[in-house]
Formats: structure tokens, sequence, C-alpha cells
């Protein structure tokens, strides 16, 4: 939590809970000032967060004060904790942001996608040829929602990893993004609380948005991951209905959870019998020499719905996923059919022949690689050009980096400036329902490295002494 939103939330539990009564006037600034040792940005921060939440309104130079009705009714101050549910309000930020960084003179370092240079396209090519070359005129109407040989390949993956899902519980998708939508959609209705990780991945946020539901953030810490303690007192204080997590190379942070935390995890959902859509995108991106279990891997409920693709990894534009659903599957399916029918005939085709024939787990390792280069010669260049008191955790596979700015960094004035000079980044803000994580970027290192990333780098640095991203 930031300065500005620790100092709000002290006053707010104060107010709901009547010890500051309607009427009253706040401390001044300097008294806030002198107690919290911030500056006077941070205090009309937290104030302006107090007349957002209806709690405070303003007087014009007489100062703030406690608004009619803010104590009415009011909830526990628990409740205004970062883990009350939340409606979401992330898609204007979000557009705003990618759209200002696909320009292809921009430094991607703030895309979500790798280069994709680290593609066998042309090998790819071939299969889809294959691949289509053998589909019979028939299949376009009887594989419906899906391939049957492409779920018998995807299921092979599942017992390469070490454990069986039955190809009819596979449902092939627009990318990892539908699957994760329409199971989303498969276990809620309108207004339904839903458990997010904070920081965690915008497009579970928007799919909360566009749903109508509502969110409550788990806190992911950079190196152990998802707080289960914390997603145990959620469970006992709201009816959530659904969690959307990632316990492998978690987007942004990078970090995973052990195999111990993953079966924890599934246990706890198991009593309260709460679905886990399980986004598992990064899996095959690991740098460890074992392919990391999901935590479908410890479901034997079938509460895990475990949904992945080929995007990060192999095709992004053919858009071919899955959610390996569980006892959900038939519900999914259906969906499925009611939205877009099917994912593309001959893309799914082309990659049922490239598993079987193409040398799939070869890619893999050269990818990994790559990967595992590039993020030493980021992080070569991070420790060169920025200051010592910048951290970062090192991932153990994925993309993405992870970075912990001093407390007095705006992200959003840092994406502003840094896109201004040709450097996209993704602001900490994207990855969370209360736009918090202000100090905070994630930077992808998916690119082959050369000098244009280097000289990035730097112009990041640079612009981490402007004064206009500092408090
Ligand atoms: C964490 C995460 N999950 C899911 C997706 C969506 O994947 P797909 O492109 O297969 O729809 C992305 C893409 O950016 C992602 O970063």
């Amino acid at each position: 939590m930031n300065r500005f939103e620790t100092i709000a939330n002290n006053l707010a539990e104060q107010i709901r809970s009547g010890h500051i009564p309607v009427g009253t006037k706040l401390p001044s600034l300097r008294q806030i000032i002198s107690q919290y040792g911030v500056s006077q940005t941070t205090v009309f921060r937290a104030y302006y967060l107090l007349e957002q939440w209806g709690l405070v309104r303003a007087e014009e130079r007489a100062g703030y004060f406690v608004a009619p009705g803010a104590t009415l009714g009011a909830t526990p101050a628990t409740n205004n904790r970062e883990d009350s549910p939340k409606k979401v309000d992330i898609s204007d930020l979000v557009f705003s942001v990618l759209e200002s960084t696909r320009h292809p003179d921009i430094v991607p370092f703030g895309s979500a996608f790798p280069s994709p240079k680290l593609f066998p396209s042309a090998r790819l090519l071939k299969s889809l040829v294959a691949g289509t070359r053998s589909l019979s005129p028939w299949s376009t109407v009887e594989d419906l929602p899906g391939s049957d040989h492409l779920r018998q390949q995807i299921g092979l993956r599942y017992i390469g990893t070490g454990f069986a899902v039955g190809a009819d519980e596979i449902i092939v998708t627009n990318g990892a993004l539908e699957a994760l939508n329409l199971c989303l959609m498969a276990v809620t209705r309108p207004g339904d609380v839903v458990a997010v990780e904070a920081p965690g991945f915008y497009a579970a946020l928007q799919a909360i948005e566009r749903l109508d539901l509502r969110a409550v953030e788990i806190p992911v810490d950079p190196v152990t991951g998802l707080d289960l303690d914390a997603l145990r007192s959620s469970l006992e204080q709201h009816p959530i209905k659904a969690c959307w997590f990632m316990p492998n190379f978690q987007n942004p942070t990078g970090t995973s959870l052990t195999m111990e935390k993953k079966r924890t995890l599934v246990e706890m959902l198991r009593e309260k019998q709460v679905p886990l859509i399980e986004d598992d995108v990064y899996q095959e991106l690991h740098f460890s020499r074992e392919r990391p279990l999901p935590a479908k891997a410890f479901d034997t409920a079938g509460l895990v719905m475990h949904c992945s693709s080929f995007s990060k990894t192999l095709a992004p534009g053919y858009r071919i996923g899955w959610a390996a659903a569980g006892r959900f599957a038939d519900k999914v399916r259906r969906l499925k059919l009611m939205t877009t029918l099917s994912a593309c005939i001959p893309a799914q085709a082309g990659l049922a022949d490239y598993l079987q024939h193409g040398g799939y787990d070869r890619h893999l390792r050269s990818l990994r690689s790559s990967f595992q280069a590039q993020l030493e010669q980021m992080e070569e260049a991070l420790r060169k050009w920025l200051p010592d008191d910048i951290k970062w955790t090192r991932p153990d596979g994925g993309y993405m980096l992870w970075l912990q700015l001093p407390q007095s960094i705006r992200a959003m004035e840092l994406h502003s400036r840094a896109i201004e000079r040709g450097v996209s980044i993704a602001p900490g803000p994207l990855f969370s329902l209360r736009h918090s994580f202000q100090n905070c970027v994630r930077l992808n290192f998916g690119h082959p490295w050369d000098a244009r990333y280097e000289r990035a780098v730097k112009i990041f640095a640079d612009i981490l002494d402007d004064p206009s991203v500092h408090d």
C-alpha cells in the first residue's frame, strides 16, 4: 500500500467507526505532514481518495470535513481494508497504456508478448499446410467446438508433465483469454465476488468489469507468491464464488508457488467448494529442468479449470488456447458454442500437426535458453545503469521482471515520460483494482538483446532522476 492510501485508510476507519463524527474538520495538512512525515502531495492524495469514497467533502478555504452519511450504515472498519469486494473500473487505464506501447519504434519493455523472431514460423507454416491438407471437409462441422487431434495432443502434454487430463475435459478456445473468460462466465453471475491477485493480470480485472462482478484482491509477494493466509481470511469474510490465480510465473511478478502451496491452495478451495480458474500461460517457459506442475495436478474434485495457450510459446497469431475445465467442462463447452462456436479449424489442424511432428520440445528448449540469456543481459544493464536501491526478484521462468522503485516514484508519470523518449514500460497501477503499486513497473525481457535495448535501460534510468516522476 502507498503512503497516501495508508493515511486514507487510517482516517476512513476512524470515520466509519464514528470516532471522527460527521461535520468534524479533518486534521490540517501541517498536522498530517508532521504526524506521518510525508509530503504535502501525499496528504492531498489521501484526502482526495477520502473524497472519492464519499467520506469527506472539501470546503473552500476552510479545509476538509467528514461528509454527512459517512458513518451511517457504515460497514465494519475492516471492510475498508484492501480486501473488501469492489466493482472494477480498469479498462480505460489499460487501453490507454497498451495503445501507447504498440508503435513498432517504441522499445517494448511494456509489452506482454515475446519477440515473434523467436518462434519457428517456417516450420509452423509447413504444419499448417500439412494439417489443413489432411482435414476432412466434414471436420469443420463435426469437430465443433474443438479438433479431436489437437485435444489429444494437448492431453499428451499433460501426461508429459506427470498427470492426466481427459481429452473430453478440454475445450479449445481463441487463446487463453477466451478460455479464462468462459470459465469465469461458467461459475459466476452478475454481482458475485471473485478473488484475484494483487498485483495481478489486468485482463482478469477487465473480465470482472465486463461481467459486472466484484473483485477482492489477495496480495502476492514477489518472492513467496500468493498470500494463502489472506486468501483463507477472505474466504471466511466474503461470499467468494471463484478465484482467478496464476500459480506458475505469475504476471506481473514472475513468482511461482511451491508444490506444497499449490496443494494447500487446492485443498483450501475444495473445503469451501470454490472453483479455481488457473491461468498457466507461462508454464512451458521454466528455467529449471522440470516443467512445474499446475495446481490442477492436485485437484481431485474437478474444481480447477486449467487455462493455457500457444500464444507465449509458439504462435500468438493463431489464437489457439484451451481450458481443461474439470466438472465445469460441459458448461464451458456450451458457452463456447454460444459465443464463438469454434476456434479457427485450420489453425487447430496446423498446431496439432506441429505438436505431433514439429519438434515442439526442441523449440521450447531453445526458447527458454534465449529468455534466460536475455534475462541476464537485462539484469546486467539494470545493475549498470540503475541506482543500487532498486529491487527486483529474479524469476525462474517467463519473460517478465517486476521492479520495485523508490516509494516516491509515480509509475504513471514514469510511463508517460518513457513513452515520450521511445520506451514503453508497464506501470504498476495497471495491475490492481485500486491502481496501487505506484512505485512498481513490469519490464519484458522476451526480445533478443541489442544496443537499442541497452540504450532504453539507460533512458529509463535517466527518467528516474526526473523530478516530475516523483511525489
Ligand atoms: C498472464 C496472461 N494470461 C493470459 C493471456 C492471454 O493469452 P492469449 O494470448 O493466449 O489469449 C496473457 C496475454 O497477454 C497473459 O499475459
